[in-house]
C-alpha cells in the first residue's frame, strides 16, 4: 500500500464544560454522528495516514467510537491544555507532516483537509495555520500579523481590547513536518489567563526560530468550534441543511429543508417526495417516486421506488418493496420485509413479519413472527399471538390468498393453507388447511322474547 503523505492529531481530551451535559463534548452527535467521529471520517477521505486521537475525559466511551473507526488513542491524562494534549499523542514517533485539529469543528470537510495538505505541500513555510475571518470573533483565538506575516495566535481571554478586534481568528487547525513538532512542543509554556500549555504558542516559538509560518484562509465552516448545545444546534442545523440541499439538486422533492432532517449516510432516489417533519437515519435507502408523508421516522431502512408512507409512521431496520403503502401511523419493526404493492394501514404493527406481495392488513393489527403469503387478506383486529407463557416466541404461518376475518387470533405456533378462510372473531390454535374454512368462536346464542312487552327488564321476572 502507498503510503500516506501525511498524519493527523486530533484533539478530543477535553471534557468540554460548557456544554453541561455529562456526554464527552467531541461525542455530542451532529445530525446522528458524534462529532469527533465526523472529523476522523473526512480525515481518512482526505487520504491521511494514521489517525492519532487525543483522549482524556470520558475515554472509554470515546475510545468506543474512535477505535472501530480505525483511530488510535492517546491518554492525556490531566487536561492541562492543547499543548499538552499534542504532546501526549507523542509526536516523536511520527514522521513526515502532522496535521493538527481539534474533536469539536464538526463542519470541516474532506475538501477542506485536502486543501490544507495541498497548500502545504506547495509553499517553503515550514507551519500552516489555517485561519477564518468572522463577523464574531467571538472566542476565538486571534491571528496577529505583521507585514503580512503571522507573528502569533493570542487567545481571546489573554488578548488585549485592540487584539479582540481582530477579526481573523485561529481555527485550530495546523500543518507541520513530526520533527519540528517535537522540537518546539517542549518550549510551551502555561504562562497565560487559563494556567494552560497552548498549543498556539508554538506560532511565536516558531518566530523566534525564524521559522516561517503561512496563515491560509479558509470558510467559516472550518473554523466553526462547538463549546455549547447552542453551538451544537446551529452544526446540527447546518449539516441537516446542506444534505438537504444536495438532495434537492440530485432531484428529490424536500418540501421544507428546514424542517427535515436526513442524515449524510441517507440515500434518496430522484422525484422523492419528503414531507416537513421526516427524520431519515443511518443505512436507510429510498428509491425513486416514493413519497413519505409528514412526521415519518426511518431508521436504517430500504424502501424501493414509489412507495407511499403516509403521515407519522415508524420504520425500523425494514424492506419496503416496491409500490407498497403504509400507514397512516404504521409500525413496522425490525427484519420485517413488505412485499409489493401490499398495503398496510394504521395503528398496524409488525415486527420479523414477511409479508407477500399485494397483501392487506388496513387496521389495527398486530403480526409478529409470522410469513403472510401472496394477496392474503388480514382483518381488522387481527393478532398473532408469538409470546407464550414459557417467554419463548413462536411462529404463525398463513398462506396465499387467506382471508382472515375481523377480530382474529392465531396462537402460535399455528399454519393455515392457501386459500383458507378463517371467521372473524376466531382464536385460532391449530392448523388450517389449504381451501378450508376455519371457525373457533362460541356458537351464538338467540332467547326469543326476552324483553318485556314495555321494553323495561326481562320478560321472566315481570310475569312473577
Ligand atoms: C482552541 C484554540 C483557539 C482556537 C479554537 C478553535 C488553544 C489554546 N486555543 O480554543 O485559538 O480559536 O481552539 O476552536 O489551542 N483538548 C484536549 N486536551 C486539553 C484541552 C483541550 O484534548 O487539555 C481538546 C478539546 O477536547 C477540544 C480541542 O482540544 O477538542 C480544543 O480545546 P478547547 O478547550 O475547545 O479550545 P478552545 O478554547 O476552543
Ligand atoms: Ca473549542
Amino acid at each position: 500500500m502507498k503510503k500516506s503523505y501525511f498524519s493527523v492529531i486530533i484533539l478530543a481530551a477535553g471534557r468540554g464544560v460548557r456544554m453541561a451535559s455529562a456526554l464527552p463534548k467531541v461525542l455530542h452527535p451532529v445530525a446522528g454522528s458524534p462529532m469527533v467521529l465526523r472529523v476522523l471520517e473526512q480525515c481518512r477521505k482526505a487520504g491521511a495516514g494514521e489517525i492519532r486521537v487525543v483522549v482524556g475525559f470520558g475515554e472509554a466511551l470515546v475510545r468506543q467510537v474512535v477505535e472501530p473507526a480505525g483511530g488510535v488513542c492517546f491518554r492525556q491524562v490531566d487536561q492541562k491544555g492543547t499543548g499538552d494534549a499534542v504532546r501526549a499523542a507523542k509526536p516523536e514517533t511520527l514522521e513526515g507532516p502532522v496535521l493538527i485539529l481539534n474533536g469539536d469543528h464538526p463542519l470541516i470537510e474532506a475538501e477542506d483537509i485536502k486543501k490544507i495538505v495541498e497548500n502545504f505541500k506547495e509553499t517553503s513555510e515550514e507551519i500552516t495555520v489555517i485561519t477564518a475571518k468572522l463577523k464574531k470573533p467571538g472566542s476565538y483565538g486571534r491571528i496577529v500579523r505583521s507585514g503580512g506575516n503571522v507573528r502569533a495566535i493570542v487567545e481571546a481571554k489573554d488578548a488585549s481590547a485592540d487584539t479582540l478586534k481582530i477579526n481573523e481568528v485561529n481555527t485550530g487547525i495546523y500543518m507541520l513536518d513530526a520533527k519540528l513538532l517535537h522540537k518546539l512542543l517542549p518550549l510551551v509554556q502555561n504562562k497565560n489567563a487559563q494556567g494552560e500549555f497552548y498549543l498556539t504558542d508554538i506560532i511565536s516559538l516558531g518566530m523566534e526560530h525564524k521559522i516561517k509560518v503561512n496563515g491560509v484562509v479558509l470558510n467559516s465552516r472550518v473554523a466553526t468550534g462547538v463549546n455549547s448545545q447552542i453551538e451544537l444546534s446551529n452544526a446540527t442545523r447546518r449539516v441537516y441543511l446542506r444534505k438537504a440541499k444536495q438532495l434537492l439538486e440530485a432531484g428529490v422533492m424536500i418540501i421544507d429543508p428546514k424542517n427535515t432532517y436526513i442524515e449524510d449516510s441517507v440515500e434518496v432516489g430522484a422525484s422523492s417526495v419528503i414531507y416537513p417533519g421526516c427524520f431519515l437515519k443511518g443505512r436507510t435507502k429510498i428509491g425513486q417516486f416514493t413519497v413519505l408523508e409528514p412526521n415519518c421516522f426511518v431508521n436504517h431502512a430500504v424502501i424501493g421506488d414509489s412507495v407511499q408512507v403516509r403521515a407519522g409512521s415508524y420504520l425500523e431496520e425494514c424492506e419496503i418493496k416496491e409500490k407498497a403503502v403504509l400507514g397512516p401511523y404504521a409500525r413496522i419493526r425490525p427484519e420485517t420485509v413488505i412485499g409489493r404493492e401490499a398495503h398496510i394501514g394504521n395503528f398496524v404493527e409488525l415486527k420479523k413479519v414477511v409479508f407477500g406481495d399485494r397483501a392487506k392488513a388496513n387496521h389495527l393489527t398486530y403480526l409478529g413472527d409470522a410469513e403472510v403469503g401472496e394477496g392474503t387478506n388480514i382483518g381488522c383486529g387481527t393478532i398473532t399471538c408469538n409470546y407464550a407463557v414459557d417467554r419463548k416466541k413462536y411462529k404463525t404461518v398463513i398462506g396465499k390468498n387467506v382471508f382472515v376475518g375481523s377480530d382474529s387470533q392465531f396462537i402460535a405456533p399455528v399454519t393455515i393453507g392457501d386459500n383458507a378462510v378463517i371467521g372473524s372473531g376466531s382464536t385460532i390454535t391449530k392448523d388450517v388447511p389449504a381451501n378450508a374454512l376455519g371457525v373457533a368462536r362460541a356458537k351464538q346464542f338467540v332467547k326469543e322474547n326476552y324483553v318485556s312487552v314495555d321494553g323495561v327488564g326481562p320478560s321472566d321476572s315481570k310475569k312473577k
